[in-house]
């Protein structure tokens, strides 16, 4: 049986998805579990997009073992030096270049010739081997790349050192007969092929990635690069799910098969949910709710007779959990972790300590809690201690609304340490709770996204409130929370948000005063 790679870039391609944006700690809890799931490759990150991404690179790199870490760099000596510089501590680590090599990108958006492009791909692999011995390269846009060019590419990135070649349907255009036929033509017309990895990237715009990703295997390719729930710019990445599930339970027709933990997917699932605050879709294939359901009475019977009548693959295979009920008030910590832990979180004894006083102090209420709630408020806990600082916290808030009167609501901060306090009046509660809240901290950030939904049960149910700020050079700032109070919770929420861009703010200030005082530095 061949091994195919998994190299999975939940952290950097999946986190380019629209509204998923993680913290460093957050990054670091998923690539924990990763590891569990013994992905083979994590690509944690782009070191040279910003701070935050270098931060997790480095976190990831120092602290995660078992897999290779990879870091995202274009072919630009300063991209592969921050790329090596983010991995310095990495067990085993990789740096990715990438260099488009399709008409339309090279005359578009890099302005540079053939030559230009076969020059610069070589020189930056060459530079990325001077920083370690496992260098992959990736000629972006390959599926739209004029098929001679393309070889000669490759061609020249191998001989300059990579010992991958990931070829990126970067648009998702690619159909799968003739993605594998790409496949097939570059392992037969580039024999350095010898020395290297052929890897695939595979984007779900037309909903073909995994299709796509499956053809290329068949075809020969031995690496597939995938996120958890398909996560990923635009429409998406191919599912590690899918792709680690097909190849399994058609290991003969492929003869290839994956180191894949698959009891782990379920739990990685859900924690990428949680933490992304990007749902999985009910009917899903795989990780969806729906995914091991039968409805209909005659698919019931035929499985309660045999369940391959239905079943392909069971659902203990991918530790599929559904819906279990579980803890009551009289439950203590180690119950709390026992469920955690199934879901894929590992909490500090001070963070599990307080998730359990606040799954009490609900289930005093409500009798019962679901395990829903408990890692609601796991995430909840997590991210009011996560190093993100709290420059802003909320002292008081009181709201009036009812029929026949304008909503208005009064938010008392501490701002840097100092009392704010504003009101304001809006369309409902909340609305007039976030215009006082910005008056506050930042009358130019603007609530772009409000979501607000109930987590199990329910009037009496846990809310769980989403928002996105954006500020005005464009830049977007999340924050959720959860709780029993729908507006205390949204204002929470935009608390949690306000914080972030303030200290990406105050980050940026640092970062620009630090490099003025390098700057200055070198000239004396
Ligand atoms: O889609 C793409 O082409 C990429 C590359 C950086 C591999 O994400
Ligand atoms: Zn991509």
């Amino acid at each position: 049986m061949d091994k195919v790679r998994i190299f999975d870039t939940t952290l950097r391609d999946g986190e380019q998805s629209p509204g998923a944006s993680l913290s460093v700690d957050e990054k670091l809890v998923i690539a924990h579990q990763l590891a569990k799931l013994k992905v083979d490759i994590i690509e944690a990150g782009f070191p040279i997009a910003s701070q935050g991404d270098f931060e997790a690179v480095s976190l990831v790199a120092a602290r995660v073992r078992g897999p290779v870490i990879c870091g995202l760099a274009r072919a630009l000596p300063k991209d592969i030096e921050r790329a090596a510089e983010a991995l310095k501590a990495a067990e085993r680590r990789r740096i990715h270049v990438f260099l488009a090599t399709s008409k339309i990108h090279m005359e578009k958006k890099l302005k540079k010739s053939e030559a230009e492009v076969l020059e610069g791909a070589a020189a930056g692999v060459a530079l990325a081997r001077r920083f370690t011995d496992d260098v992959e390269f990736s000629p972006e846009d390959a599926s739209r790349t004029e098929p001679e060019f393309l070889c000669r590419v490759v061609e020249a990135a191998i001989e300059a050192g990579a010992g991958t070649i990931n070829i990126p349907d970067t648009v998702g255009y690619a159909m799968p007969d003739e993605f594998g036929e790409r496949i097939r033509m570059l392992l037969a017309r580039v024999p350095a092929f010898d020395r290297a990895v052929l890897s695939v990237h595979c984007h779900n715009d037309l909903g073909l990635a995994v299709a796509n990703s499956l053809a290329a295997v068949q075809a020969g390719a031995r690496q597939v690069e995938c996120t958890i729930n398909g996560l990923g710019e635009r429409a998406g990445n191919a599912s590690l799910e899918e792709v680690v599930m097909g190849l399994r339970v058609r290991q003969q027709h492929f003869g290839a098969g994956t180191g894949i933990a698959s009891q782990e997917i379920w739990n990685t699932s859900r924690l990428v949910a949680n933490l992304t605050g990007i749902e999985v879709q009910r009917n899903k294939a795989i990780v969806g709710l729906n995914a091991f359901s039968h409805e209909a009475g005659i698919h019931q019977h035929g499985v309660i007779s045999d369940r391959e009548t239905y079943e392909i693959m069971r659902p203990e295979d991918v530790g599929w959990m559904g819906h279990t009920l579980v803890i009551g008030k009289h439950s203590g910590v180690h119950a709390v972790k026992e469920v955690l832990k199934t879901r894929g979180y590992a909490l500090q004894a001070e963070a599990l300590r307080e998730v359990t006083r606040r799954v009490k102090e609900v289930a005093d209420r409500e009798k019962q809690i679901e395990e829903e709630d408990i890692v609601a408020i796991a995430r909840d806990v997590m991210s009011d201690l996560s190093s993100d600082e709290q420059s802003i916290t909320l002292e008081e808030l009181s709201v009036m609304t009812g029929s026949r009167i304008t909503p208005c609501a009064v938010v008392k901060l501490k701002v840097g340490g100092k009392e704010s306090v504003c009101t304001s009046i809006g369309v409902g509660p909340v609305d007039a709770a976030a215009r006082a809240l910005r008056t506050a901290v930042d009358p130019d950030l603007r609530l772009v996204e409000y979501g607000l939904k109930a987590i199990t049960g329910g009037t009496n149910a846990l809310a769980h409130a989403s928002i996105r700020f954006e500020d005005t050079a464009g830049r977007q700032f999340v924050g959720d929370a959860v709780g029993e109070d729908v507006i205390v919770t949204s204002v929470a929420a935009m608390v949690k948000g306000a914080n972030r861009a303030v200290n990406a703010r105050r980050r940026e200030q640092s970062a620009g005063a630090q490099s003025a005082a390098q700057a200055g530095g070198g000239n004396d």
